[in-house]
């Protein structure tokens, strides 16, 4: 059934994208949930900084959270919401708080690349229906996550 929405996309073309942003906002959920464990449980020498860090990248990624979700909403499909809904979108494992410093930026490394890749694909999809302003969007997160990536690589002294 059409759903009377007039903003230049096709609706299949927005549940499209609209699909492929749930699950970068699943992606984006987690790795909130897991550098906020991380800034409560890090130990060792380092900690003053990476508590710090934490809290930066946190942050900010929190503040995507709502962007994403509430671009699902203009584009006619509800945001998914919830801890088990969030679990079966996203593939970001939870972390283990009792884990080394090192092995928890190693994680979040990874996970910030996966996050990247993901965002990619559903940036290609977006830029296929011409959706310009979720391209923009995830222009932002990429570039966010990048450097997010950057900073944990640098505090392993990693290039
Ligand atoms: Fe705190």
């Amino acid at each position: 059934m059409a759903d009377d929405i007039n903003i230049g996309l096709e609706q299949s073309a927005r549940e499209q994208v609209a699909a492929g942003l749930s699950t970068l906002l699943a992606d984006t959920y987690a790795v909130y949930l897991k550098t906020h464990g991380y800034h409560w449980n890090v130990k060792g020498p380092n900690f003053g900084a990476l508590h710090a860090l934490f809290l930066e990248q946190y942050t900010e990624v929190w503040t995507a959270v709502d962007t994403i979700a509430e671009r699902i909403r203009a584009l006619g499909a509800f945001a998914p919401q919830g801890y088990r809904t969030f679990a079966n979108l996203s593939g970001v494992q939870d972390g283990d708080p009792d884990q080394a410093w090192e092995a928890m930026l190693q994680e979040l490394i990874a996970d910030h690349e996966a996050l990247i890749a993901g965002a990619r694909k559903v940036r290609a999809a977006a830029e296929d229906v011409a959706d310009d302003a979720t391209t923009s969007l995830i222009d932002d997160r990429v570039l966010a996550h990048e450097k997010h990536a950057w900073m944990l690589r640098a505090s392993l002294g990693r290039r």
